[in-house]
């Protein structure tokens, strides 16, 4: 289905931040192999993460929803999943997080399993993950290029030292996954810091986690094998990559404020708050909680008159999903802004740097695509033609973007499919609603 988001005169209000999508997962992941019976809230319930829990349920753990958000979460404890039955293929749906996880949760258990998923997940590189899993001991067939559907056969594992050639949080996580049921410790050397969630949650889950900082390079995480993880109340935070799109929303707009709350603050996820403001962002932020193993803050937002900037490569492995949206804010800012260093984007959900450099060009900004990024050279505030039917390709992040920026341009900007949107945001037009901005869905 299509959507078109008008452009409004002010925006307003206050939202709560979604459950973070990287958090959900991994709450849900480990209380599935706790000893004992997790509850989880503030669960997010994209399309991604459900297709989380059933692929747990599949494997034996015991999930049932107990209200919004809410979840209980039977765990099958140390080493218990057991092989889905036949005709039972794990379906991540367009979820790469949810995959590769699980690809290393799976790959500690004598299980075999077949991992599918949309098109949009079937065209992403696998083997970043299954190159240090085959390293432990894990057997996969993929579909030719290290493509899904994979057959993972998991089994006894030994622990590896690995530094991965890529700042993935996705496929450290997946081998310290696998580390929890190898022999020995196993120890990622990060290039970059990316996200520490499954750190901070194993840690709450009763893991003891190693984790040694270096200057000039990302940190040495460890864990040893054989421990058990034990079943928790988990809280899950809000998530930076969905409040983005509020924030910007009320950056760009001409008029207003709009305030987002129990949103998570973690240095490893606030790049975009740091890029904004050094374009001038009207931007604040307050403590206004904690969840498992995380502190939340609500930000307020304040339409701002932005400049183009060269954007810091060391701040992409911290707004890696925001770059689609902090490109919209460099098309409602004055002059050129830069972004190079991120590379990661052309293996997302899409090609996101095609896919923005699309965005941006079918509503009248000029940008140049770099191999590592792009160069926008910006409109001013409220100076972005608008007018365009943007591509969403099966990406969810491109939707939302391009639907925040059609409400400060001249013209109405239109998506061609907003289905991707649930996968991460289900709440995400009646945010926009609540906060002044018109989208219409409808073909
Ligand atoms: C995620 C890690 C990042 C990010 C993705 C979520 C995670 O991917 O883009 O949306 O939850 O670990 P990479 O590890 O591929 O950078």
């Amino acid at each position: 289905m299509r959507a078109t988001s008008r452009p409004v005169a002010r925006i307003g209000g206050t939202v709560r931040a979604p459950g973070d999508k990287s958090c959900s997962h991994r709450a849900v992941m480990m209380a599935a192999v706790a000893e004992g019976v997790s509850t989880v809230t503030g669960l997010l319930e994209g399309e991604d993460v459900l297709n989380t829990a059933k692929a747990v349920k599949a494997l034996g753990a015991g999930v049932v929803r107990t209200g919004p958000g809410a979840w209980r979460i039977e765990g099958v404890g140390s080493g218990g999943f057991s092989s889905p039955g036949p005709g039972s293929d794990l379906d991540f749906g367009n979820s790469g997080t949810g995959a590769r996880l699980m690809m290393g949760l799976v790959g500690g258990h004598d299980v075999s399993a077949t991992f599918t998923g949309d098109a949009s997940l079937s065209s992403r590189p696998m083997e970043r993950v299954l190159k240090p899993l085959r390293e432990m001991g894990v057997k996969a067939e993929t579909a030719p290029g290290g493509r899904l559907p994979a057959l993972i056969h998991g089994g006894k594992l030994k622990a590896i030292r690995y530094a991965p050639p890529e700042a993935s949080a996705q496929v450290k996580s997946a081998v310290m996954l696998a580390g929890l049921r190898a022999e020995g410790v196993t120890i990622v050397e990060e290039k970059e810091a990316t996200r520490d969630h499954t750190e901070r949650m194993l840690r709450a889950f009763g893991v003891e986690v190693g984790i040694e900082e270096r200057q000039g390079a990302g940190p040495v995480v460890s864990v040893r094998g054989g421990q058990a993880l034990k079943g928790m109340a988990a809280a899950v935070a809000g998530d930076p990559s969905s409040a983005a799109f509020a924030i910007a929303l009320a950056l760009v707009s001409g008029e207003g404020e709009a305030t987002i709350t129990g949103m998570l603050d973690n240095r490893t996820r606030t790049g975009f708050l740091d890029a904004a403001a050094a374009m001038g962002a009207d931007l604040r932020s307050e403590a206004d909680g904690q969840a498992t193993g995380e502190d939340t803050v609500r930000v307020i937002a304040r339409a701002s008159n932005l400049k183009g900037i060269t954007l810091d490569p060391a701040l992409v492995p911290s707004m890696i999903d925001e770059l689609p949206i902090f490109a919209v804010l460099a098309s409602f800012a004055d002059g050129k802004t830069k972004v190079t260093g991120a590379a990661e984007l052309r293996v997302k959900e899409s090609d996101r740097i095609k896919a923005i450099c699309a965005m941006l060009s079918v509503n009248g900004v000029s940008v140049e695509e770099l191999p590592d990024g792009f160069i926008v050279t910006g409109k001013g505030p409220r100076g972005v033609p608008g007018g365009g039917l943007v591509e969403t390709r099966h990406d969810h992040r491109i939707a939302m973007s391009a639907l925040v920026m059609g409400a400060a341009a001249k013209s109405p900007v239109s998506v061609d499919d907003v289905a991707m949107i649930a996968t991460s945001y289900p709440d995400f037009f009646d945010h926009m609603t609540a906060l002044g901005a018109n989208v219409i869905q409808g073909d």
